[in-house]
């Protein structure tokens, strides 16, 4: 990885300067005996859980969890976690690259890395999952049967093993917020949630480790996403209540992209995901998911409609 004379890190386009040390830990008792430390002097804990090959979306939560004032040590967890892929999806081939991701950690400010194995998370005779429903009937949660079961699982566990008083996710992933909010106020979990806008490339497409799946065309052509629901958007400004309408129009401008295959475009309440007919005063949330190549990649828009 490209450094400059200060020893700073060149990621995409942007460049980071270092921090100064960042604890891992690979088991979970010691990660519950450093932070029972951290604890026991005071200290407030803000939590990032990712699935690692970090990114630019990534080290802008991790960013806002080291300055946000309601926190003073920051974890970072890495864990490709199998319990959310289907049986035909990515999770052998998921990127993956500590080296780089433990840099990535140290520039954003991170005091603490958990890396477990699977086996550390899920030994023998694990027999308990955490199921949020109503929310997850629609969007990802149906073209991914399961998948929801697998995050609100691992961010159970996550949470009861860190037990973080702030956790920071990004807005890209919209459903997994409703999802992780529902569980956390249905399960009484004493943390909060706090949600970082979707952070993008000039061309607008949103960052995501799956982007790294991507060829130069089927690159270009992704940019297709975030055109539409910014296209959908527009005609909701200009007065356009009619969902149907709405989800047609989405959906059309991504399917004159040859190179793209929908899986949904849907325009559903915020922020209880229910669909609608009629667009009313409020925010609602447009979401998308295509697949380009072997990428399956997702995008939404949350945009409030004025009386
Ligand atoms: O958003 C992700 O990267 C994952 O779904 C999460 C929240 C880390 C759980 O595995």
């Amino acid at each position: 990885m490209a450094t400059d004379r200060t020893g700073a890190l060149l990621v995409g386009s942007i460049w980071y300067t270092e921090g100064e040390n960042v604890e891992l830990f690979e088991k979970i008792a010691d990660m519950q005996a450093y932070l029972a430390e951290a604890k026991a002097r005071g200290e407030r804990i803000g939590f990032v859980p990712t699935m690692g090959f970090l990114h630019k979306g990534h080290l802008a939560l991790i960013r806002c969890a080291r300055e946000d004032d309601e926190v003073d040590r920051v974890v970072v967890s890495i864990f490709v976690n199998p319990l959310q892929f289907g049986p035909r999806e990515d999770y052998r081939d998921y990127p993956r690259d500590l080296e780089r991701d433990k840099e990535l950690c140290l520039s954003g400010g991170t005091d603490a890395l958990f890396v477990p194995a699977v086996e550390e998370m899920y030994p023998e005779g694990f027999a308990t999952h955490v199921e949020v429903t109503g929310v997850t009937d629609i969007l990802c949660g149906r073209s991914r049967p399961g998948h929801f079961r697998g995050v609100a699982t691992v961010v159970a566990k996550l949470f009861n093993i860190v037990q973080p008083d702030s956790a920071y996710f990004g807005i890209k992933d919209a459903q997994q917020v409703v999802v992780i909010r529902r569980m956390v106020a249905d399960l009484n979990f004493p943390v909060k949630v706090k949600v970082h806008p979707t952070v993008r490339e000039e061309d607008g497409l949103a960052v995501s480790s799956r982007n790294v799946y991507l060829g130069p065309e089927e690159r270009q052509a992704a940019t297709v996403l975030y055109r539409s629901l910014k296209l959908a958007g527009e005609a909701i400004a200009r007065g356009e209540r009619d969902a149907a309408r709405l989800k047609q129009f989405i959906e059309e401008t991504i399917t004159a992209e040859p190179l793209a295959r929908l899986d949904y475009a849907e325009v559903v309440s915020w922020p209880d995901l229910k669909p609608i007919e009629s667009l009313q005063p409020g925010e609602v949330l447009l979401a998308v998911a295509a697949y380009f190549g072997r990428a399956r990649l997702i995008d939404n828009l949350l945009v409030e409609v004025k009386a």
